[in-house]
């Protein structure tokens, strides 16, 4: 799996990049992460990569230029080029399963007001949004997307169950997770449930699935649906 993440910030990217499950699976080549400044394309001596917008109204734009000389030399007939947006296809487990797939996802992150249009229109394969909320920088969402999906590269999670077994997971459906416990079996007043310690796994089973559908009923009902 190899990753271009293409922003005016690669800063951002770095510390989410440098720890835990995204350096472990860096320093074993099962990803190839690369933050890269978007800057790095953009010509003149001030390197401009954004512009006023046509039409007037607040904020600047990014223009298709640097975008279209960055994309130039980093895209292969095998690449899958992702514009980070709110306007976006919604990011969900599925997706994050489809990228996990591809051998070379670029995430281009847009800034200010937006991108040339342009761009969505002409250079790219798919536009993401990670949820119903704007960001100021599409690096923290790429960087969402990124974790997503590199855990679900074969070998990068240490158990191989775990990515199956999580909320959304292949097995289980689309449902969430169910509560977890570890030691101490008491805190104060707070016990582990009784279940959990009978070491009667299809008991164990049985509970986990009935939380699962409970919690998924009272906070997801749409899940459930379909
Ligand atoms: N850029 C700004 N907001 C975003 C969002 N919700 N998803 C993806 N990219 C974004």
């Amino acid at each position: 799996m190899n990753i271009d993440i293409l922003t005016l910030f690669p800063g951002i990217c770095e510390g989410a990049l440098g720890e835990s499950m995204l350096k472990r699976a860096r320093e074993r080549d099962l990803a190839t992460i690369t933050a890269r400044d978007l800057r790095q394309w953009a010509t003149g001596r001030h390197r401009v990569t954004d512009d006023m917008p046509y039409g007037g109204g607040p904020g600047m734009v990014m223009k298709v230029e640097p975008i279209f000389a960055a994309l130039a030399e980093l895209r292969t007939p095998r690449s899958r080029v992702v514009l980070m947006t709110p306007q976006g296809r919604r990011f969900d487990q599925r997706v994050a399963r489809e990228y996990a797939r591809e051998e070379h996802l670029i995430l281009l992150c847009g800034h200010y007001e937006g991108v040339d249009q342009r761009v969505a229109d002409h250079l790219v394969d798919d536009e993401i949004s990670i949820g119903d909320y704007v960001l100021t920088n599409g690096a923290l969402a790429a960087l969402v997307v990124t974790d997503a999906v590199v855990r679900l590269v074969p070998g990068v999670l240490g158990d191989a169950g775990s990515a199956a077994q999580d909320s959304f997971g292949e097995g289980e459906g689309r449902i969430l997770d169910h509560p977890h416990y570890t030691r101490p079996e008491v805190f104060g007043d707070w016990r582990v449930p009784d279940v959990l310690l009978s070491g009667n796994h299809a008991a164990i089973a049985r509970w986990r699935r009935e939380q699962a559908e409970a919690l998924t009923r009272a906070r997801r009902p749409d899940l459930l649906e379909g």
